[in-house]
């Protein structure tokens, strides 16, 4: 085994991806990836996907131990769905931003503001928010949970964006909060008509996450899965994909005869990107960083998530 950071600095990357995948099998532990992860980072996925597949995969694990690839609350959703199990996440600063734009206080003064409401939470959230909320959705599963819940106003926190997506296919008064992802945000109108200029024949693709301009004038909406399979069963040959890059790589290695480019710029989320190989062999060195949450908020934020996985 190696214990020494200093010999890990000098081992290459199949070297160092090796002995990951030696350690996992030893300890029996199931490796997760989010699809915005690094290349060498997806390549050691035991399962690679998005946050609601990657969530259903904890629940289903039968192995002791998870190592989470992804940003802190997909990692802490993960400790919550399956709690005796001990989940690693190899960078605990890996946070979202746009689930750090709820605030607990805030949360509450809105609930009593809308007494006949009922509250979705998109899973990009603290666990305390999920604690505090009726039920959780991903981007691929949204519009069903808020078409299931049984109210016909939903305060719907924190994406303002996947909020108005959803208000698209409800008759329900959905109450957004004013939350935004910072990356997906980046993504302009004047991208996609450039796009359209140079690749006529595309198919453009681009998440929930994204402004509403841009969703009225693209062909596609999806969640990063949703791209997945979009590329495997479109005829298209060129794909655009508005999302976050890491996604591109894997679209890319899965399709190798067809074309996949970034709408505009590569848009990179700097948290999704902290986690490099080190991390995971140290993760697995050292039983590190185990993801603990409070067992209260864990318990009332679990009925939330249970909710969310009943919608596919
Ligand atoms: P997905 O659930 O589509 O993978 O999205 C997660 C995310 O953080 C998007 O920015
Ligand atoms: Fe959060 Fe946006 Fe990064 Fe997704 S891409 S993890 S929503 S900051």
């Amino acid at each position: 085994m190696i214990a020494d950071e200093t010999i890990a600095d000098e081992m290459t990357v199949e070297q160092m991806s090796a002995q990951i995948k030696r350690l996992a099998a030893e300890k029996n532990a199931l490796i997760l990836v989010h699809n915005y992860q690094i290349p060498q980072i997806q390549a050691l996925a035991d399962i690679l996907g998005d946050s609601l597949d990657l969530a259903r995969r904890s629940v289903q694990a039968t192995q002791p131990v998870i190592v989470f690839c992804g940003v802190r609350f997909m990692a802490e959703t993960a400790k919550i769905l399956a709690p005796d199990k001990t989940v690693l996440h190899p960078c605990p600063d890996a946070g979202c931003p746009m689930a750090d734009m709820v605030d607990l206080e805030g949360l509450r003064a809105l609930k009593a503001r809308h007494p006949l409401a009922k509250v979705v939470a998109y899973v990009n959230t603290n666990s305390d928010v999920k604690a505090e909320v009726d039920v959780c959705c991903t981007s691929s599963n949204a519009v069903k949970v808020v078409e299931g819940i049984d109210a016909d106003e939903i305060i719907f926190v924190p994406d303002c964006n996947l909020a108005s997506y959803v208000q698209r296919f409800t008759e329900k008064k959905i109450i957004p909060w004013a939350g935004f992802c910072p990356v997906h945000r980046r993504f302009t109108v004047a991208e996609v008509k450039a796009v359209r200029e140079r690749y006529p024949d595309a198919l453009i693709m681009v998440h929930p996450e994204c402004d509403p301009e841009i969703i009225d004038i693209i062909d596609e909406v999806a969640s990063t899965n949703g791209m997945v399979k979009l590329a495997q069963s479109s005829d298209r040959k060129q794909f655009i994909v508005g999302t976050e890059e890491g996604l591109i790589h894997r679209l890319q290695r899965e399709n190798p005869d067809k074309e996949f480019y970034s709408l505009g710029s590569p848009k990179v989320c700097p948290n999704m990107k902290k986690i490099q190989l080190i991390h995971v062999l140290q993760a697995l060195q050292r039983d590190q960083y185990q993801v603990q949450v409070d067992a209260t908020i864990a318990r009332r934020a679990r009925k939330a998530l249970d909710e969310m996985l009943n919608y596919v």
